[in-house]
């Protein structure tokens, strides 16, 4: 991927998100969509992938058919909300390696604090998408990149749902190698942190928490 921010802007995607950005789209449907979403953006992020070629033998005769090239790769959940974009991912690509990063925010220094980290082995070797739903501060997906470089990770792609201008500039600047793929980049932050016009509480409107 060459650019730093892909907008994924196909109709389908965005007529789904923006069902689910409506307050009265229930919390089953809210997820339903979530999953349809994550599948569209997949294909998204997972564009370019190095390939090869292996020696099949269709009913006609031999021939040399493409496949996806190296390690398995892995996902990595931004815990909670990133279990939301994981499912439909997983089932797009079944084979995938999981892992999850939880993180909060301590409330006096404000930064991020890791209370969960594992990952798939050789992550050196493999291509790792980390997927959050919201982009808003970054802090807690530029700690969370930060997890997975120092435990090897070279190759990383970011995949959102919602990104905020102010988070996409400190993953650029924090992380200029990590392209981010996303369905919205929308207007700003609010003084809590949320995104606007956003869709809430990604995670509370996904598991019907409040
Ligand atoms: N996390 C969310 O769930 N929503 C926002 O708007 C920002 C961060």
């Amino acid at each position: 991927m060459t650019e730093h921010v892909t907008h994924v802007t196909h109709p389908l995607v965005q007529h789904k998100l923006t069902l689910m950005r409506q307050t009265d789209t229930s919390t089953a449907s809210f997820r339903q969509l979530l999953r349809e979403i994550s599948q569209l953006l997949a294909y998204e992020v997972t564009r370019g992938l190095p390939m090869t070629t292996r020696r099949i033998n269709t009913p006609l005769e031999p021939m040399d058919a493409p496949v996806i090239d190296g390690k398995k790769l892995a996902l990595v959940s931004i815990l909670r909300a990133g279990n939301g974009l994981l499912d439909g991912v997983l089932e797009l690509i079944p084979s995938a390696r999981v892992g999850f990063v939880g993180l909060y925010r301590d409330e006096e220094t404000l930064t991020p604090v890791q209370y969960y980290f594992k990952v798939p082995t050789e992550l050196e070797d493999r291509l790792v998408i980390a997927v959050d739903p919201m982009l808003a501060t970054g802090n807690s997906s530029v700690a969370a990149i930060d997890l997975l470089k120092k435990a090897g990770a070279k190759n990383i792609r970011f995949l959102c749902l919602l990104a905020a201008p102010e988070g996409i500039a400190r993953m650029k600047e924090a992380h200029p190698d990590v392209p981010i793929v996303t369905a919205a980049i929308d207007s700003h932050l609010n003084e809590n942190g949320y995104i606007v016009p956003g869709l809430g509480d990604a995670g509370d409107r996904m598991f019907g928490t409040k």
